[in-house]
């Protein structure tokens, strides 16, 4: 299989994101043309560390770099300020200089607090991002949005720092468990839904064989990333259009909040329930038909997919309550909730003319028949 190739426009700050097999193996030869002197700093954490660290410091060697490693806990709770600090103290321990390269190796947990320690170390050094989940090589690796949670919210504190190349070796993905594997799918999914139902029909025939088949891997990935690289290119820091990428993110963040940003739900089971919500809102407001939420409602149950308030177990709090969690959403402006809802399958757009009545009733609805 050849190696792919997506090219993220943005002057100065622009780099590749190489989409194929075999990345982490070669990642010496991938990386060094990078490097101002022939080492990096490699933060990972321990689930992916078990997997694939050998073959990353194997590879790196191969290509003549040498490495250091430090390797954090797996999970959301890394995110955080004392693992920020942790990072940032090895770095200045490690003293890791200003044209040096951080490598941010695991899932979006991993790129997200990596790069926001990369965007202040110093005021600022290079990383690349090695995602290994099919949530980060899709969505959270490129576009340079980074950083860490607060009590008060997911990702309320952090910058963007966009990386310096990102590699997404689509033999790791293999290794995924199903549940990561669909839940990164919620975003891919995503894509088609917001801008392209070209790509929406080609998930419908393909969706079922990716998880089992590297070439449709590999072409779900490209075309969910050149997605997200056009959007970033035109406003890379969320003036306008680059909302489009949050399309499910109002309900999921609110969703995320109610389960704790537990195993109840993964963050892209909630883009999926989110995404569904979002089609239910726009059909009941007369924006798009109402063939258009069951057509999302039929794809991504025959994924195997959660898709309603119903699929998640447990309590959840009542519809005014959703409500109160939505409010801290970072779409809100001048405490108006803006929504991305759409005109058809591929036709989102962003808005804030949405009755609060009509969400609340569409939630109650979804609440009543669990
Ligand atoms: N994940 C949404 C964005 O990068 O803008």
């Amino acid at each position: 299989m050849k190696t792919k190739t997506v090219h993220v426009p943005l002057d100065e700050r622009s780099y590749d994101v190489r989409i194929g097999r075999g990345l982490v193996e070669s990642a010496g030869a991938q990386i060094n043309a990078f490097l101002a002197r022939p080492k990096v700093w490699i933060v990972t954490e321990e689930t992916v560390a078990a997997l694939h660290l050998t073959t990353l410091q194997d590879g790196l060697e191969a290509g003549g770099v040498a490495h250091e490693a430090l390797i954090l806990p797996p999970g959301e709770a890394t995110k955080s300020w004392p693992h920020l600090q942790r990072v940032v103290d090895w770095l200045l321990t490690e003293k890791v200089e200003r044209r040096d390269i951080v490598v941010a190796f695991g899932g979006g947990v991993i790129g997200d607090l990596v790069g926001f320690a990369a965007a202040i170390h110093r005021r600022g050094i290079r990383f690349v991002q090695i995602p290994t989940s099919l949530l980060a090589q899709v969505d959270s690796s490129v576009g340079g949005k980074t950083g860490i949670n607060a009590p008060q919210g997911k990702n309320l504190i952090g910058a963007f720092h966009q990386p310096a190349l990102v590699l997404a070796d689509i033999d790791i993905l293999g290794t995924l468990e199903p549940r990561d594997f669909l839940a990164g799918y919620g975003e891919v999914s995503k894509y088609g839904l917001l801008g392209d139902l070209d790509f929406f029909e080609w998930l419908e025939a393909n969706g079922p064989s990716l998880a089992g088949n590297a070439e449709l891997r590999q072409e779900a990935v490209r075309r969910s990333v050149q997605m997200k690289a056009d959007i970033v290119a035109r406003d890379e820091t969320e003036q306008g259009d680059r909302a489009l990428l949050n399309l499910g993110h109002t309900f999921c963040h609110a969703l995320e909040a109610a389960t704790g940003y537990s195993d109840r739900l993964l963050h892209g089971e909630g883009v999926a329930i989110g995404c569904a919500l979002a089609f239910d809102l726009s059909a009941r407001l007369g924006l798009c038909s109402q063939e258009d939420p069951s057509r999302v409602r039929a794809h991504l149950r025959k994924m195997g997919m959660k898709c309603d308030l119903v699929d998640i177990e447990g309590e959840l709090p009542d519809a005014d309550g959703l409500l109160a969690l939505m409010a801290q959403d970072k779409k809100v402006v001048a405490g108006r909730l803006r929504f991305i809802l759409a005109r058809g399958l591929g036709e989102a757009f962003v808005t804030a003319d949405v009755p609060p009545d009509t969400v609340r009733a569409l939630l109650a609805e979804q609440l009543a028949a669990r």
